[in-house]
């Protein structure tokens, strides 16, 4: 009877860690929007197309995170690593710039976020 009820106990206990730490790595798209419209809008405008009279002036154009045909072939760890390092980590120019105080969660946030700009919509698969 003990141990049957220690079998319950600790088999509840693993599937609320399992239920907790799955919900924590689920991105939360809301979250990253709000870091987008704090962070990235001033040069990706505030609807990820790069079309504000700030990003119009800035050499090169900030990219155009609605451009599906070019953001879908991207890799969820190369906007995670240019997010978080810069534009130099990946080639880039350096006014894309790096965000190294973000939290890991947060840039898979900013990573979910940018996913549902593109236009035809990402699939998934990168
Ligand atoms: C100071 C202006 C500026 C800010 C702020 C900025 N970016 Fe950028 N970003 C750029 C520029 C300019 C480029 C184009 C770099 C190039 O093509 O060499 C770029 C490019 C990118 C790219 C394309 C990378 C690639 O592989 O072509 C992504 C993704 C991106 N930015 C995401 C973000 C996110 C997310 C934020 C907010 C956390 C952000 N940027 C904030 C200027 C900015």
């Amino acid at each position: 009877m003990f141990s049957k009820c220690v079998v319950v106990f600790v088999t509840t206990a693993v599937a609320a860690l399992v239920g907790l730490s799955g919900l924590a790595e689920s991105a939360d798209i809301e979250a990253g929007k709000t870091l987008y419209e704090q962070r990235c809008a001033p040069c990706h405008g505030p609807d990820g197309k790069a079309n504000t009279p700030t990003a119009k002036a800035l050499q090169p154009s900030p990219r155009d995170h609605t451009d599906g045909g070019y953001m879908n072939a991207l890799s969820d760890q190369h906007l995670f690593r240019v997010i978080k390092e810069g534009g130099p980590a990946i080639g880039k120019s350096p006014i894309m710039p790096p965000q190294f105080d973000l939290k890991d969660d947060q840039l898979q946030n900013l990573v979910a976020f940018l996913r549902t700009l593109a236009v035809p919509p990402y699939q998934g698969g990168n």
